[in-house]
Parts: structure tokens; C-alpha cells; sequence
């Protein structure tokens, strides 16, 4: 058993630490225990490092599997005519341009943390004719720039396990959505199915941050990816989280053995 696997169980805590008597809140960094304000930085460096190479480095390690998860986030969107789709942590636009592929008339917000990625995104809009359907907004998830009940619907793939409070994520994505709409969220999960645990373990730890190293020059936020998804809650905790946050309806559904899961919710 790699030594990730064994930091599995005790490390899938609440995002963030709150300390008593005003000294410094710790949170988790992959399995670094860093201070709540160093958090941000430390993620906004992992995607500038990579944001060039970042989406064929998705495409060779899920051995384009992604593409499938994404478009499964995106059928249980359904997305109707001249729907206004806020993608959250919408980096590169995977998400965006997959909704405006499938919708009448959509219009999509990408908002990022990261300006690197969103310099990409605009990139690939103008290559796929989207520029005048999408925009693409530097922002944080925890303080959306939005009116509040302005949004018909809302994503985030793969963007939450790198917020440092998971929680006040949710209750944005609450707050900005209509009455009504839906929240959607595409994840890796902690655990897969436990006769593939080990094999698993095995690509994540030994494989992910070598390929990263060859394919984007950078092991370390590869090992970061891997190390993250171990902390992050399982589905039923995640489901509890979004509850929690106010939304109705909460469903999830995993994917590939476990490797992924669908959460949506409804804002009440
Ligand atoms: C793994 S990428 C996912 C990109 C895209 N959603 C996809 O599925 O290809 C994670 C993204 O989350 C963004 N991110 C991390 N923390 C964020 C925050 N607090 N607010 C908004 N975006 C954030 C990163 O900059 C990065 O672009």
C-alpha cells in the first residue's frame, strides 16, 4: 500500500482549521498542512505552472476519459435554450465549450482564480468561434463577482477540492443562483471501488507526477492532485456539505469505479 493511501483515511477533514485565540487557521495543501491565507497562492501556482500543457496532460493521464466525465456533467445539465451557465473554476473552458456545443443559444461565465488558465480559455473560444458566447472573468469561488439570483445554472469540475473553504463555495454558488436552478459539481473522490484501491493508488502515486514531469515539467503539481483528491470529503460527506448549504434535492452518482462523482443540488 503506497504511503497515500495510509494518509487516506485520517486526512479527509473539513477544509479548513480554525484556530481559537487569533492564532493563524491551517488548512491542507495535498497532505501539507499549510496556513489558510498561503493556501490560494500555493493553488494559483500550481495552475500557472501547468496551464500551457493542461489539457493534453488531462487527456494522457484518464486516457481521455475526462472527455466522457465532462459530457456526462453536461447531459445531467441538459442544458436548455438560452440558458446562462456559470462555469466556476472553469480554467481552460473544457466545461463552457462542451455546454455551448450542446445548448440553443446558451451563454456561458467562466470564472477562474487563475488568470493563466483563463488566457487559455480565450485562446481556445476564439479557435472554436465561442468568443462572442463566452466570458471569462477573474474570480475567486469563495467571493463570486456576481449579483445574487442572477445565474439559471451552475458548474464546477475538478475546482472545488482546490478552495480553501469548501463551505463558503457552496453557500456563493447558492447565493448567485435563481430560485429553482441547479448546482452542478463533476470530482474526483477519495476512495474508488476497494478491489481497485490498490491499483489505483499505484497510477496516482507512482504514475501521475512522472507523467506530469514529462509532459508539463512539473512533478510536484501533479503530486499535489494526487495528494488532494485523498482529502477530499467522500460523496455522502460532500452531499451532507451541499445540503448544508442550503440547497434541496441533493443527488450524486459515481463514475468509472468510483474515480469520479456527479453532485447536484437545487437552490431553493
Ligand atoms: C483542475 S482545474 C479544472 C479546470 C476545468 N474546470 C476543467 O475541468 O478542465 C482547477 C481550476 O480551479 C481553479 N481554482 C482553484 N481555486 C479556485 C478558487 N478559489 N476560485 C476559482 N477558481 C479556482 C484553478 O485556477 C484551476 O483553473
Amino acid at each position: 500500500m503506497s504511503s497515500g493511501n495510509k494518509e487516506t483515511a485520517s486526512k479527509t477533514a473539513k477544509s479548513a482549521t480554525h484556530a481559537p485565540g487569533g492564532e493563524a487557521s491551517t488548512t491542507h495543501f495535498g497532505f501539507k498542512t499549510v496556513e489558510e491565507g498561503e493556501k490560494a497562492s500555493l493553488v494559483r501556482g500550481v495552475f500557472n505552472s501547468v496551464a500551457d500543457r493542461y489539457d493534453i496532460m488531462n487527456d494522457v493521464m484518464s486516457a481521455g476519459v475526462h472527455r466522457v466525465w465532462k459530457n456526462s456533467l453536461i447531459d445531467s445539465l441538459n442544458p436548455r435554450a438560452g440558458m446562462h451557465l456559470l462555469d466556476v473554476a472553469g480554467g481552460t473552458g473544457d466545461i463552457a465549450f462542451r455546454f455551448l456545443d450542446a445548448s440553443d443559444g446558451g451563454e456561458v461565465t467562466v470564472c477562474d482564480i487563475n488568470a493563466e488558465m483563463l488566457r487559455v480559455g480565450r485562446v481556445r473560444a476564439a479557435e472554436k468561434g465561442y468568443a462572442g458566447r463566452a466570458e471569462f472573468v477573474c474570480g475567486d469561488a469563495q467571493k463570486l463577482p456576481f449579483e445574487s439570483r442572477s445565474k439559471d445554472a451552475y458548474t464546477i469540475a475538478f475546482g472545488i477540492r482546490n478552495v480553501t473553504r469548501v463551505e463558503e463555495a457552496l453557500a456563493e454558488a447558492y447565493r448567485v443562483l435563481k430560485p429553482g436552478a441547479k448546482f452542478f459539481c463533476l470530482e474526483f473522490s477519495p476512495q474508488v471501488v476497494p478491489v481497485l484501491q490498490q491499483a489505483y493508488d499505484t497510477y496516482s502515486f507512482n504514475l501521475i507526477p512522472k507523467m506530469g514531469e514529462v509532459i508539463t515539467g512539473d512533478a510536484d503539481s501533479y503530486q499535489y492532485l494526487v495528494e488532494s483528491i485523498r482529502r477530499f470529503p467522500s460523496p455522502p460527506r460532500f452531499a451532507d456539505m451541499i445540503k448544508d448549504a442550503g440547497f434541496g434535492r441533493v443527488t450524486w452518482r459515481t463514475m468509472s469505479a468510483g474515480v469520479v462523482a456527479i453532485h447536484s443540488g437545487t437552490r431553493l
